[in-house]
């Protein structure tokens, strides 16, 4: 059987680590696009050149032509620019909305059938271009921001709690930004949400806000500290847990930004909800049931990821 392909798009600090994450688990060959000429052949050379130490037989190629991504599998997008300190997710629009035009031609070009994991920032409206400009089908189109806003705020659980990170579930919904909504009372320890865990004397009320908090802010607290770009080791774990998930078919119940068609009375936009996601892509899209408070907050979200899609259609009137 052949080895899957995996086309990286964007060959920067997300990029970079989404290779070697890729290659070390031998999810299949690795190929690195990016208009910047030498960074994805460097970065592709320096990997493999890694491979006889640890052990795998990832192929990896860097490139600057389309044509290299012929048939790929899972194309991985974090084309664009990143935040620097003082700057929102938000402050990134007009740039990379330009990029994800260029990027989906070339997807739909060479790389029709692949799923496609979009990782650029704003990402529930560059998902949303993204999928417009490459014409592929909905399910096939996904936003990586869920997994990444969950394991923020699962690390953050397991040191309040003292308890190993496996034992954390979470879910994080609503847009990838300061309005996301981390779901306290779908967020357990073992199976045991975290109101029971306060009324169990484990945790404060105060304590579960702030920790919400620090969790809508985890990206600005990443970049606060990094000065020079934002987070990359975690948003990569995160698109290849959902690569993985699609090669393997494991159809692992993930938050993600999916196209809605009427679930949680929405349509035609991206937004992060949980999604079970198999060799079909978005095979289903999970409906769970909010408390009034919990509606406000997605809401919130919602009409915060419809302003930057106005705002998308104001730069470019096709989307519209
Ligand atoms: N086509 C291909 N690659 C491009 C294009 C383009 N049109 N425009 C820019 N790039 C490349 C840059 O050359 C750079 O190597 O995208 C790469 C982006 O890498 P970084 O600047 O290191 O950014 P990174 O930290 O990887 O984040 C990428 O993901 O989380 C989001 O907000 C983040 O939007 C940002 C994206």
């Amino acid at each position: 059987m052949a080895r899957k392909k995996i086309a990286l798009i964007g060959a920067g600090m997300i990029g970079g680590t989404l290779a070697h994450i890729a290659a070390q688990k031998e999810l299949g060959d690795v190929v690195l696009f990016d208009i910047a000429e030498g960074i994805p052949e460097g970065k592709g050379l320096d990997i493999a050149e890694s491979s006889p130490i640890d052990g795998y037989d990832s192929r990896l190629k860097g490139t600057q032509d389309y044509k290299d991504i012929a048939g790929a599998d899972v194309c991985i997008v974090t084309a664009g620019v990143a935040r620097k300190p003082g700057m929102s997710r938000d402050d990134l629009l007009g740039i990379n909305l330009k990029v994800m035009k260029s990027v989906g031609e070339g997807i739909k070009a060479h790389a029709p059938n692949a799923l496609v994991i979009c990782i650029t920032n704003p990402l529930d409206a560059m998902v949303w271009a993204l999928q417009k400009f490459s014409g592929l089908p909905e399910n096939k189109v996904l936003g990586m921001a869920g997994i990444l806003d969950s394991a923020r705020f699962r690390y953050f659980l397991a040191e309040e709690f003292d308890v190993s990170v496996e034992s954390v579930t979470a879910f994080v919904l609503g847009g990838h930004g300061d309005t996301m909504v981390p779901l306290v009372r779908y967020s357990t320890v073992a199976g045991i949400p975290l109101p029971d865990l306060v009324e169990m004397g484990w945790t404060s009320q105060d304590k579960i806000d702030a920790i919400v908090e620090r969790t809508r802010k985890g990206g600005g607290e990443i970049v606060g500290l990094l000065k020079t770009g934002s987070a990359y080791y975690a948003p990569a774990a995160s698109a290849i847990q959902m690569a993985e998930s699609y090669i393997k078919d494991k159809k692992l119940v993930v938050p993600c930004a999916a196209k809605l068609s009427g679930q949680y009375g929405l349509k035609d936009l991206y937004v992060g909800v949980p999604i079970v996601l198999g060799a079909d892509g978005c095979e289903r899209i999970v409906e769970v049931k909010f408390n009034p408070d919990e509606k406000e907050m997605f809401d919130n979200s919602v009409a915060a990821v419809k302003e930057l899609m106005e705002a998308c259609v104001k730069l470019d009137p096709s989307l519209g």
